[in-house]
């Protein structure tokens, strides 16, 4: 370390996240953590910091120090909402019926086609504004509703947009393989040529996705459509994830994973071999318990089988119009707890270093360690256990993005 430092804090705890320390959380108590340049460039118990000058020089008043908190799954871009679906399936209708019925996904397609980029972008922004409120300082943001080429674009530039206005890392993910658009009805097959000849290509020549996503169920896309999408993706150079065993089982799992998918993302239907796929390959499984919670599913995703067999968990919000719309990283992390089983140190590594893994950016971020980010989120607790516990009352006293203190 450098004797000169843009930041230190002291007087502080940190839950670093940082595997290699002992304990879930990687305590560090009575925490210094130097930063320059964005960067952390020292960590470690106060007596043991070198000598060092800073520019500033923040006391912690006892907080407990966590990552920046990272939602990896959102499709937070999009036009209209669905009360009125909520409505129905509150009269019992299910999620398949409504989608079916032509409602659904579709329903947020003709409302997100309608609406101008300047109509998306406003009606995104409480979105994001309500995650970056609880600490979030990366958000992935998934297209999706668009089903063809323009409307793609327009979500994705829409996303890459919010992030030149806050302080927030969007990592952009393109979704065509959402769900079958009307006039491709009886097509599917014609409808996938389609992403992979025009979509897909399309989004990666202007560089607007970080990743390919896709969405294998009955009321999407068979295992073969995704695999061709995979292996489009793959041709693009683009990393891929996967909604996959969610309401159904479908092979879709251990096929991404074996296709060396990031992360494949809800889960609940996999079984033994889904699981020995994805600790085979490192694929993340991100649990979205607030998708599970709305639906009123009742099959929860294996995760004694995934802790036994050391596959990583990270847990998102999944926001979007229809099966969550909840803005709340940190009201995941006491479902994930209370309906998944998740420990809460499990729930904490779930947003931070488990979801950074899944978006292939654990080298960046997710744990407090020198070298990596600067993202970092002070909490007035005595415990990091008060984070999945408590809901409402807890917030971030401090929230620092890149080393830049951007508490609201
Ligand atoms: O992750 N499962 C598919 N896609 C979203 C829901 C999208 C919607 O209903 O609008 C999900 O749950
Ligand atoms: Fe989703």
């Amino acid at each position: 370390m450098t004797e000169r430092c843009d930041l230190l804090i002291t007087n502080a705890n940190a839950a670093t996240m940082d595997p290699s320390i002992p304990g879930g959380y990687g305590a560090i108590e009575d925490v210094a953590i130097a930063v320059t340049g964005g960067r952390i460039v020292w960590i470690g118990p106060r007596n043991e910091l070198p000598d060092c000058a800073a520019d500033d020089v923040v006391d912690g008043e006892g907080c407990w120090i966590t990552p920046g908190l990272v939602d990896c799954h959102t499709h937070l871009v999009y036009g209209g909402h669905r009360a009125s679906e909520f409505a129905r399936r509150l009269g019992g209708e299910s999620y398949e019926e409504v989608a079916r019925a032509g409602g659904g996904i579709l329903s947020t397609v003709r409302a997100t086609r309608a609406a101008s980029a300047e109509d998306l972008y406003r009606a995104a922004e409480p979105r994001l504004q309500a995650l970056l409120s609880e600490g979030v300082t990366t958000v992935e943001i998934k297209s999706g509703y668009g089903l063809e080429l323009d409307t793609e674009l327009k979500q994705l530039r829409t996303a890459r947009r919010l992030a030149q206005h806050y302080p927030v890392d969007i990592v952009t993910t393109c979704l065509a393989a959402h769900a079958l658009p009307p006039e491709y009805d009886g097509r599917a097959d014609e409808y996938i040529d389609l992403v992979c000849e025009e979509i897909l290509p399309a989004v990666a020549k202007e560089q607007l996705a970080d990743a390919v996503d896709m969405f294998c169920e009955s009321i999407a896309f068979s295992v073969d459509q995704c695999q061709r999408v995979i292996n489009c993706a793959k041709e693009l150079e683009l990393p891929v994830k996967a909604h996959a065993e969610q309401l159904s089982q479908s092979g879709a799992t251990a096929m991404a994973a074996n296709a060396g998918a990031l992360s494949v993302d809800h889960v609940e239907y996999i079984n033994n071999m889904d699981v020995a796929a994805m600790a085979e390959n490192g694929t993340v499984a991100v649990l979205l318990p607030g998708a599970f919670y709305t639906l009123k599913e009742t099959r929860v995703p294996p995760v004694e089988s995934l802790r036994a067999s050391g596959v990583c968990m990270a847990l998102s919000t999944d926001l979007n119009p229809g099966s969550c719309p909840i803005a709340s990283l940190r009201l995941m992390m006491n479902m994930g707890c209370n309906l998944f089983g998740l420990t809460p140190a499990e729930a904490l590594a779930g947003v931070t270093r488990s979801a950074a893994r899944a978006l292939g950016l654990c080298c960046s971020r997710g744990v407090l360690r020198a070298g990596l980010r600067a993202d970092m989120v002070l909490w007035p607790m005595d415990t990091p256990d008060q984070l999945a516990y408590e809901f409402g009352a807890l917030k971030p006293a401090k929230i620092y993005f890149g080393g830049r203190n951007v508490t609201a």
